[in-house]
């Protein structure tokens, strides 16, 4: 199997970027320690991360037909990006939404996402465990489409 791990704006930042919120491991080693318990269960996970709103959707478009599910943190464009919604529900690939924070626990501005009601499930709040929860929910859920 093949998983997308899509992470959006400023979350390349991380490690540094306010870290009473967001901790201080770097995405890099989020990155690679997802990449390990993935292949654990068997699935080769690549990763993209950009600022930009127009290539997360192009990264989308071309992910169609060459994964079987996207895990996102959208970050800033969860609660803002009709672009970004439009390109998950067109592409119709399985995607579970994660949060480091728990965005419900924040400005009022962010307790609304735009992708979440399109996706598997949410995660927000485990700090970088939300990768792995992520992770391990959309294996489940592919795995209960099976039988
Ligand atoms: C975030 C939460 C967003 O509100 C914020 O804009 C981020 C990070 C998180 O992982 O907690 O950039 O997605």
């Amino acid at each position: 199997m093949n998983f997308l791990l899509i992470n959006g704006p400023n979350l390349n930042l991380l490690g540094d970027r306010e870290p009473s919120i967001y901790g201080l491991i770097s995405l890099e080693k989020i990155e690679s320690n997802l990449k390990q318990k993935a292949l654990q269960e068997g699935v080769q996970l690549e990763s993209f991360q950009s600022n930009s709103e127009g290539a997360i959707v192009d990264c989308i478009q071309q992910a169609k037909g060459q994964v079987n599910a996207i895990l996102i943190n959208a970050g800033a464009y969860t609660h803002t990006s009709v672009a970004i919604r439009d390109a998950l529900l067109g592409t119709k690939i399985p995607y579970v939404e994660l949060h480091l924070s728990n965005t419900y626990a924040r400005e009022s501005f962010r307790q609304k996402s735009l992708l979440a009601d399109l996706a598997i499930g949410v995660v927000s709040g485990f700090g970088p465990k939300s990768y792995e929860l992520a992770l391990d929910g959309m294996l489940a859920f592919l795995k209960s489409q099976k039988t």
